[in-house]
């Protein structure tokens, strides 16, 4: 960050009571830091609601016994190659099975990609997690 700019803001004492408790609590070291990652949050959020180019995970938490299953999640993924950037595959336990897929692209294809793994039948858990290109941040 070499451009640093300075700028007041002007909080209610119980506002400000209640973020420096936050920033505590999620250890951040200043209030500074604490309110970059908010406006960093939300241009992201922005960003992806535009329709924009951003990156991000998909995590997903299945039953690997249900072979069926893992073929459709293969499939859905091979429709996806130009958004899907690396994947990893963790055997949690006996059952389990974290699926971590990276992708990079449109939000809005990203997000279509998302719902259809997050959909399929046996898939226990599924989050989409984005962040930004970092182009404008
Ligand atoms: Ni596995």
């Amino acid at each position: 960050m070499s451009d640093l700019m300075r700028f007041g803001v002007s909080l209610e004492k119980n506002l400000l009571k209640d973020f420096d408790r936050l920033t505590a609590a999620r250890e951040y070291s200043n209030r500074s830091e604490a309110i970059r990652d908010l406006i960093r949050n939300s241009l992201v959020e922005d960003e992806w609601k535009k329709g924009k180019d951003v990156a991000g995970a998909i995590s997903l938490v299945y039953d690997h016994h249900k072979r069926e299953l893992m073929n459709v999640i293969v499939e859905i993924q091979h429709d996806y190659q130009d958004t899907i950037v690396a994947s990893q595959h963790v055997h949690l336990d006996h059952h389990n099975c974290l699926e971590v897929i990276i992708v990079k692209g449109k939000s809005d294809h990203i997000k279509k990609l998302s719902d259809r793994l997050r959909a399929v039948r046996g898939v226990k858990h599924g989050s989409l997690t984005l962040t930004t290109l970092g182009k404008e941040l």
